[in-house]
Formats: C-alpha cells, structure tokens, sequence
C-alpha cells in the first residue's frame, strides 16, 4: 500500500517528522509530497524543502519513504503516482473541521483514494511551521520543534528576511 502524506511543510517540523516515521511502519510506501497551499506564501522554495525534509529523515533510515514536489490537484496528483491513501496529522479539535473539508472534496474527486488521520503526539500538539518561525523571527529557543539538521538554515533565512531579503 502506497501512502501520500501531502503538506506546505515550510518548514518541516518533529510533528510532520513523527508522522512520517509512524506511517512508514504501516505503509510499504510513503512519499512526502511538497504542494502548494494558495493561501500561504512560503519562506522556502519546493526544492529547498524537499532538501530539508530529506535531510531530516535521513537519520531515521527508513527506506520507503520518498519526498516529491507536485503541482495541481493533491489528489490526482497521488493517483498518478499510484498512492492508496492520502494520510494527514490532526493536533487538535481545531484541526478537524478544516480537514473534513479537505478529505471530503479529495474523495469526491477521486473515490478510490482514502484519506487516514494520525492523531498527532500531544507534546507535538502545539506545533506548526508558521510558530516555529514566529518563535525564531523573535531569537526565541527553537531546538525541540525543527529537525537538529536544519535549524540553523532556518534561522538564517528568517534573519535574510528581516534583512530585506523577499519570502517566496
Ligand atoms: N506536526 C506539526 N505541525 C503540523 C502537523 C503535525 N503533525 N500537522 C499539521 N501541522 C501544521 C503545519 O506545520 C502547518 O502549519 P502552518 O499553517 O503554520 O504552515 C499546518 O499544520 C498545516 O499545514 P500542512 O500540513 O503543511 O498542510 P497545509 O494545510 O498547508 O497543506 C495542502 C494543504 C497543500 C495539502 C492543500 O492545500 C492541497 O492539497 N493543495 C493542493 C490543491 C488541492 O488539491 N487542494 C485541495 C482541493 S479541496
């Protein structure tokens, strides 16, 4: 079975990570796919996530996993790559309404494509990209929600900005 977890991640987080490393165990296959989300505007282009993600798997060796950057429609997107499932974290009552939102469009345009929830950890609850950013915008103490391998990157674009560089 092919899982396709479908996210922003800009950046990835120890939440999305923990995600990744639970579906792994479940699935024989699980691509991370990078896509857009219109109404974010991202600090990190696809690629630079895609290094991102790939680098803070890597410690964790799990060999069926793979990381892509798609285009258009999430779910046609997993059907062409053959995926059985489109899997998401959910952190909180919060989270929910948004999500059946998103699933219930996803399995009408392609019904033989299952969305499956993981309920995430509760000391990952709290977490999302935008706080993590917001909490290193403002030299707060990151260490503990972004993957060890890619903090410092993420803290010198967010300094590149304040220093007039463009969010893309
Ligand atoms: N741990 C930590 N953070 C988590 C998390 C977890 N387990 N689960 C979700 N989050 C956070 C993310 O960090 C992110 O935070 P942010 O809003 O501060 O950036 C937020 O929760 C949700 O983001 P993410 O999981 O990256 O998804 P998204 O909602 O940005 O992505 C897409 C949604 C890209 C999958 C969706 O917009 C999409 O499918 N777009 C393509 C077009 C399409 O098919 N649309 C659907 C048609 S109805």
């Amino acid at each position: 079975m092919i899982a396709c977890y479908p996210g922003t991640f800009d950046p990835i987080t120890v939440g999305h990570c923990d995600i990744i490393i639970r579906a792994a165990k479940k699935f024989d296959k699980v691509v991370v796919l990078i896509m857009q989300n219109p109404k974010k505007h991202c600090m990190f282009t696809p690629e630079e996530r895609k290094q991102m993600i790939e680098e803070s798997i890597r410690e964790y060796h799990l060999d069926n996993v793979e990381v892509a950057i798609g285009s258009g429609l999430t779910v046609k997107y997993a059907k062409k790559i053959g995926a059985d499932a489109l899997i998401r974290g959910i952190r909180a009552v919060s989270d929910y309404e948004y999500e059946l939102q998103q699933a219930t469009a996803n399995l009408h345009l392609e019904e033989d494509i299952e969305t499956l929830f993981f309920i995430a950890k509760p000391e990952y609850s709290f977490i999302s990209s935008s706080t993590i950013k917001e909490i290193a915008a403002n030299d707060g103490d990151i260490s503990g929600y972004i993957p060890e391998g890619i903090r410092a990157r993420l803290i010198e674009a967010i300094k590149k900005q304040n220093s007039g560089g463009s969010a893309r």
